[in-house]
């Protein structure tokens, strides 16, 4: 038998919300159809029935039900966001040339870039729809927002990504912009909807800020040491696609002329040879990058567990910080 604590804490919150769940799942299964375009449902499934961890609707559902929501409108918001979530995801393993996603296949190797641009953009046009059927202005303006940031956010990384001078900060907008700006929506709404007071919001939406933060940074580990039967992506498509991530960051920063050469050589000029990601490892654990950028992980996720203070005790709130452990816990 499985106790209830030696589940994840995001199997606890799965279970915890079930119903509301199935729901948003079948919502999601409803929107995603198109009755004209057949490349829509077959993209849109392969997706889907991959599954994904549904983290982002979770977090939307959890912060309704910890403050007290009983209407039906958590569960549009939830699929709101796992729309702008996936079509997120679309655009890129198209930007990123990505050729695994959940374990299988990218749409845009088994189809090509157009079908997953344009099944995106449909993507993302469904969650606007979704997004207004509550009939909320707040509501409309925090998922607005967040899809207009998280775009920027990708669009700043194009420019960070290959440029030596990318520092800590810019890393930090980037993240916030791509990866942080839905968790922090997700949670926002959730108080939102709930009419939830101006303080418990404010907490939500730093809670998902720093979650995400945490979560991103963490992805970007798992990059250089993950494996990729548990993350369901590729190692070291970050070093292959010259981003400047955290522990690369780090490990610029603390160069010698050497290794700065051999940076400027791979991630500014992009002449990668053989062996050359085992010697960027070989230099992240020179300088102690991975453990420093871990380090920083495991703050933003005691910064996302602080933020939850000023919401009253709930079981829903235990797991929310449970899940800020179980985030950065991926790479302990
Ligand atoms: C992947 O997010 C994109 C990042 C922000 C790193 P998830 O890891 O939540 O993706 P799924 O939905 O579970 O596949
Ligand atoms: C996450 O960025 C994608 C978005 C948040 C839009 P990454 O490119 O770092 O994520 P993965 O590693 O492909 O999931
Ligand atoms: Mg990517
Ligand atoms: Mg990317």
């Amino acid at each position: 038998m499985t106790s209830e604590l030696s589940q994840k804490p995001h199997d606890r919150l799965a279970a915890a919300l079930a119903d509301e769940m199935e729901a948003v799942n079948l919502l999601i299964r409803e929107r995603m159809a198109s009755k004209h375009a057949p490349r829509i449902p077959q993209v849109t499934a392969h997706l889907v029935e991959a599954g994904g961890k549904r983290l982002r609707p979770l977090m939307t559902l959890a912060a309704a039900t910890m403050c007290g929501y009983t209407g039906p409108y958590h569960i549009h918001l939830a699929a709101t966001v796992e729309f702008i979530h996936t079509a997120t995801l679309l655009h890129d393993d198209v930007v990123d040339e990505s050729q695994q996603r959940r374990g299988r296949p990218t749409a845009n190797l088994l189809w090509d870039n157009q079908s997953s641009v344009l099944v995106g953009d449909y993507l993302f046009a469904r969650s606007f729809q979704l997004m207004t059927e509550p009939g909320s202005m707040p509501v409309m303006r925090i998922l607005s927002n967040a899809a207009a940031t998280i775009a920027e956010g990708e669009v700043l990384q194009l420019t960070a990504a290959r440029n030596l001078a990318t520092d800590e900060a810019i890393y930090l907008q980037v993240v916030r912009g791509k990866t942080a700006a839905l968790f922090s929506a997700a949670t926002e709404v959730g108080g939102v909807i709930a009419d939830a007071p101006e303080a418990h919001v404010s907490a939500l939406f730093e809670y998902g800020d720093a979650l995400g933060i945490a979560f991103q940074i963490v992805d970007d580990l798992l990059d250089y040491q993950g494996d990729t039967g548990a993350t369901g992506k590729n190692v070291g498509d970050d070093f292959r696609e010259r981003k400047l991530t955290l522990p690369v960051i780090k490990a610029v920063a603390q160069a010698d002329e050497e290794e700065r050469a051999f940076w400027v050589r791979t991630i500014e000029k992009g002449k990668q040879e053989d062996g050359d990601l085992d010697h960027a490892l070989a230099l992240l654990n020179k300088h102690g990058t991975l453990a420093a950028t871990q380090a920083d992980a495991f703050a933003w996720a005691a910064k996302a567990k602080d933020a939850l203070a000023p919401l009253p005790a709930h079981d829903i709130k235990d797991m929310l910080v449970d899940l800020a452990d179980y985030v950065v816990a991926r790479i302990s």
